[in-house]
């Protein structure tokens, strides 16, 4: 099939290249020409394992191309995605400005019956129809309008891409679903069940709803690591008492030093505010909120009761991306505890294996040292906050990141990384979230 992705960011770049992959050809367009450029010198502006190897593997045999002509996009294919950013407004709801341009270049631009326009990003429910308004008003070509949202998770996108747990496709109407199930069936060739066909709003209100669910249980798993800490509970074991529990599960119920990414924060405020705007009052989605800005504060409390006095000490983070095998700090809780212990008067030294540089685009101009490794990250620190769960940082030679300390040699552990007991027989004085 021919396909168009307005917006090669991260929802576009990887949905286009991962459809290219299997035989589509793919226009990726986008309004940043430098971004352009780069994508056809084949300079990837995100880490994602194995994306980069699709994205040259399909350009070279021609199935997959960037652009910035929307004109050109829309009119060469059957199917156009939306995959534009939907950043958050002031009071938390969010902006659908990307999203009603990209319905009106499409408008303007289309010139055959029967395209179907597709939204990928993520959107508050009702917007597709207002997509559909937008288009209709302009011109009088059919044009079909469905919900098609992204579950990918960063760091393993492509292989979410490929083999995913179910495709949502909201549309009522049977010449698109029929189309978009075709598109789709190579990703559930072993069951087509992974299919499911809802209305346009049901498969918005899915794609939010599959956060905040994720995001609650995280919430409330760290809630608990806070309790576990008073009374001398350890959460491993608790997440093992309740995670084998096949109604609750094991997954997402690791207690961290809160969730950050361009998704759960954006999104679980979007629905609130959605829900506000309905009049609806989001308790729980609030709550979700606010725990998590108050687990931001959690690894520098601990720092604070083992270090005592910040200023002039020398800190190391370990980790700066909001998780492991990327290189996206956006709400990253490192990005939280750095700009804290700087305006506390700490020196920093800081560590991450792929998220360095945009690290230093967040907290430009901030004197900050940036190190190649964890162990020159920990000379002559005082402390040390391990705040990424980065692979690399969980069996490493601990005598030797203590013999490069200078004391007190505090660590805590806003992964629970380590060992607590192995490190306290070494001599560091550590702790973790929510483990005696
Ligand atoms: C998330 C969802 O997992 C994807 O399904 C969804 O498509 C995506 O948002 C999106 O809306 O685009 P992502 O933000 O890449 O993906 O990352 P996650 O792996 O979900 O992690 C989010 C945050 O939660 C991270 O800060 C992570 O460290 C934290 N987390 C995750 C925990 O603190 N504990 C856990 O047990 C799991």
């Amino acid at each position: 099939m021919k396909l168009a992705f307005l917006g090669a960011g991260y929802v576009g770049l990887v949905s286009g290249t991962c459809f290219a992959s299997q035989g589509n050809n793919v226009t990726l367009v986008d309004i940043d020409e430098n971004k352009i450029n780069s994508l056809r010198e084949g300079i990837i502006p995100i880490h994602e394992p194995g994306l980069k190897e699709l994205v040259l593997e399909n350009t070279r045999e021609g199935r997959l191309k960037f652009t910035t002509n929307i004109k050109e996009a829309v009119q060469g294919s059957d199917i156009i995605f939306i995959a534009v950013g939907t950043p958050k407004n002031e009071h938390g709801e969010a902006n659908l400005e990307f999203i009603h341009k990209a319905a009106k270049g499409i408008a303007e631009n289309i010139d055959q019956d029967n395209k179907i326009v597709v939204c990928k990003s993520t959107v508050p429910p009702g917007t597709s129809s207002s997509v559909e308004k937008i288009i209709t008003e302009i011109t009088d070509k059919r044009v079909f309008v469905a919900s098609n949202p992204e579950f990918l998770a960063e760091g393993r996108a492509v292989e979410d891409f490929l083999k995913p747990d179910r495709i949502v496709i909201g549309s009522e109407d049977n010449f698109a679903i029929e189309k978009l199930k075709e598109l789709h069936s190579p990703f559930a060739r072993r069951d087509l069940n992974k299919i499911i066909i809802m209305r346009r709003e049901s498969s918005e209100l899915t794609k939010y709803s599959a956060n905040a669910m994720l995001a609650a249980k995280i919430s409330l798993i760290n809630e608990i690591a806070s309790l576990a800490d008073v009374c001398g509970a350890d959460i491993t074991e608790v997440r093992e008492g309740i995670g084998s529990d096949s109604r609750i599960g094991k997954a997402f119920l690791f207690p961290g030093p809160g969730f950050g990414g361009s998704c759960f924060p954006k999104d679980v405020s979007a629905l609130a505010g959605f829900g506000s705007l309905s009049r609806i009052k989001p308790f729980v989605l609030n709550s979700i909120l606010k725990r998590n800005e108050a687990q931001k504060e959690v690894p520098y409390q601990k720092l604070h009761k083992l270090l005592g006095d910040e200023s002039g000490k020398t800190i190391a983070i370990f980790g700066l991306a909001f998780k492991a095998n990327t290189d996206d700090v956006r709400e990253s809780s490192s990005v939280y505890l750095a700009r804290k212990l700087i305006s506390l008067g700490a020196k920093l030294r800081v560590h991450d294996p792929k998220a360095m540089g945009n690290f230093k685009g967040e907290l430009k101009g901030v004197d900050i040292t940036y190190t190649n490794s964890i162990y020159e990250a920990a000379e002559g620190a005082n402390a040390i906050v391990i705040m990424t769960e980065w692979s690399k940082f969980r069996s490493p030679d601990f005598k030797k990141i203590f013999d490069l300390m200078q004391e007190p040699k505090v660590v805590v552990d806003a992964r629970n990384l380590w060992d607590p007991k192995k490190i306290r027989e070494i001599g560091f004085k550590y702790d973790s979230i929510g483990r005696p």
